[in-house]
């Protein structure tokens, strides 16, 4: 298990892990994306058994005592399976997450309570800020939400244009919504909410430049325009 770090975006790292599921849909990449300022943010924590391995990437870029912030976008074992091995490892770590997750799961199950951000709400790391959007059962999960990062107009998208396979570059200009509609189609993740292609355009109204996917490649480029055709294709199927 080689795991890749790379600056996708100024100071916003992906570590990339990629695994083979002999008996799922092949090849897999679980990634998190660490936003490095004075107050750092991880988004996603990588699934528990994969802990030990993530923190040492992660120290590739700054020590893991630094976190400050541990954000989620639902709860999910890649999503936030080893929340609390973080939260030991970094004393002054906070969970991040919406409203909704931080009350159903987080501030149950976390060893220490939530910074839970209303829909809107923005979280100052340093140079960078993390805007929250509820996005309710988008792609899943009714706590779902992602943060956007206002100086880099970074979306961290999660699981939205999850694409499969272990092996990606960490930063394309190419399509990528071809390859996450072929890897959606055969075992569908989406909730299909009704209001989909409103969340979906509430995001695209940040007018987003790099999209930072939690499976596959992160991606560059007119981030409103994919948003808006990903919602066309959701459509499309009904
Ligand atoms: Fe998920
Ligand atoms: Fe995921």
């Amino acid at each position: 298990m080689t795991i890749s770090v790379h600056e996708i975006a100024d100071q916003i790292y992906r570590i990339s892990t990629p695994v083979t599921m002999p008996d799922g849909p092949g090849g897999f990449t679980f990634n998190q994306y660490l936003v490095a300022d004075e107050q750092p943010l991880l988004f996603h924590t990588g699934p528990r058994r994969m802990f030990p391995p993530i923190r040492e990437a992660l120290q590739r870029v700054l020590p893991v005592e630094r976190l400050r912030y541990i954000g989620l976008s639902h709860f999910e074992a890649d999503e936030c399976g080893s929340l609390n091995e973080w939260l030991a490892a970094a004393p002054a770590a906070e969970p991040v997450c919406g409203r909704i997750a931080a009350m159903v799961s987080i501030n149950d199950v976390a060893d220490r309570p939530a910074r839970a951000l209303a829909d809107g709400e923005v979280l100052s790391l340093g140079a960078h800020r993390v805007r929250w959007f509820d996005t309710p059962h988008l792609p899943h999960a009714w706590e779902c939400g992602f943060l956007f990062e206002t100086s880099t107009r970074t979306l961290l998208c999660g699981d939205l244009f999850t694409q499969g396979g272990a092996e990606h570059p960490a930063l394309t200009e190419s399509d990528i919504l071809g390859p996450s509609e072929a890897f959606r189609k055969p075992m569908d993740y989406f909730a299909h909410a009704k209001n989909t292609r409103g969340m979906l355009e509430r995001l695209a109204a940040e007018k987003p430049t790099t999209l930072a996917c939690m499976h596959g490649s992160a991606w560059r480029g007119d981030g409103a325009q994919l948003l808006r055709a990903l919602a066309d294709a959701l459509e499309r199927e009904g």
